[in-house]
């Protein structure tokens, strides 16, 4: 079997490749830049993963690059929300032109069976909370945010070309993740490039504000499993099962690294603040257990992070 992992260079998607390699799957990586992870892989795992430079937007390296592919794993996109508000134009490419090109090529392409579509718990932002869990079937209020506004979109071309085409989709809602290989923008990588360079913890708000967080490996698992059959045509929410507010991140880095000080600030505006999503789908359907503790993921997280980032930037002068 053949996947493509568009993405496979970033965050999330380089842990869904390994997750893949380890299950003996080839993998192409379509991305812009190049995947410095698999120069490390041990022999057996880098001969199965092979990487094609392209854009989602040059159409006809994308219907090259999928020729011969079983699969795809659609991650590639403006992923910083901060990012599609400074710059909403390049985030409809990327994110709405960029998954239709995706979905052309699977429709174009009889071996495809299955586009797997990253999206996000940030769909329920807008969607009132009532009374229970919110579940994949909660409907979806319209969004105030444009990342939210793309990701919708990926998720209604999705169902759309699955039952109007017949391309097999799976569409998974990521929560928040966090750990190794993580953008230095996201908030835990912040915290602990802040408190391993001695520099206060700045708190957007009161900080009681929470998330789910989940593991990028147990994620990348997640998503992973959602190959199997029975994950074809489904919504699955992929979230983590702690509960931990923006003040525990920040205690969770002081109680490893020690000595941080922590300061509180104004809100961001449209900020995601958390709502109460169900993964019971994923882990009945896939047998998906995100089994990491906060404390444990944040452990793995700043030793990669002293290893791989710190000590190599120590006596270097940070701009
Ligand atoms: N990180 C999060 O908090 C989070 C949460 C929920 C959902 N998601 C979704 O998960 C996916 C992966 O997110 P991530 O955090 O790994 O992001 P990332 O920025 O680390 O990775 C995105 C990758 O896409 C590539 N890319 C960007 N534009 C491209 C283009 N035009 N053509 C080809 N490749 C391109 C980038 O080079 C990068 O390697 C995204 O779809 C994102 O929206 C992320």
């Amino acid at each position: 079997m053949k996947v493509m992992v568009t993405g496979g260079s970033g965050f999330i998607g380089s842990h869904v490749v390994d997750k893949l390699l380890a299950r003996g799957i080839e993998v192409r990586i379509y991305d812009l830049i190049y995947p410095e992870f698999i120069d490390g892989m041990p022999q057996n795992m880098r001969k199965l993963v092979d990487y094609y430079q392209g854009s989602l937007l040059e159409e006809d390296r994308m219907r090259a690059a999928t020729a011969h592919m079983d699969a795809i794993y659609h991650l590639a996109a403006v992923a910083n929300v901060n990012d599609v508000a400074k710059d909403p134009q390049n985030a409809q490419r990327i994110n709405v032109q960029g998954t239709f090109n995706v979905l052309e090529a699977a429709r174009n392409n009889p071996r495809i069976k299955r586009v797997l579509y990253a999206s996000t718990v940030w769909i329920y932002q807008d969607t009132p909370q009532g009374t229970g869990i919110l579940s994949e079937d909660a409907p979806i209020s319209l969004p105030a945010h444009f990342y939210t506004a793309t990701k919708i979109y990926g998720e209604a071309a999705c169902t759309s070309y699955s039952k109007l085409f017949n391309v097999p989709t799976t569409i998974l809602r990521f929560g928040v993740p966090y750990g190794t290989r993580a953008r230095g923008e996201i908030v835990s990588a912040i915290f602990v490039k802040k408190a391993l360079n001695g520099e206060p913890i700045t708190i957007a708000g009161d900080g009681s504000q929470y998330r789910k967080f989940v593991y990028v490996e147990d994620l990348a698992e997640g998503c992973a499993l959602a190959l199997k059959d029975i994950g074809r045509d489904k919504i699955y929410n992929l979230e983590g099962e702690e509960k931990v507010s923006v003040r525990q991140i920040a205690e969770t880095v002081n109680e490893i690294i020690g000595g941080v000080n922590i300061v509180y600030t104004e809100g961001r505006k449209g900020d995601f603040t958390g709502k109460d999503i169900s993964n019971q789908l994923a882990k009945n359907e896939l047998g998906w257990v995100p089994s990491t503790s906060f404390k444990k993921g944040m452990e793995k997280y700043i030793a990669w992070y002293r290893k791989n980032i710190h000590d190599k930037n120590e006596g270097s002068i940070s701009l």
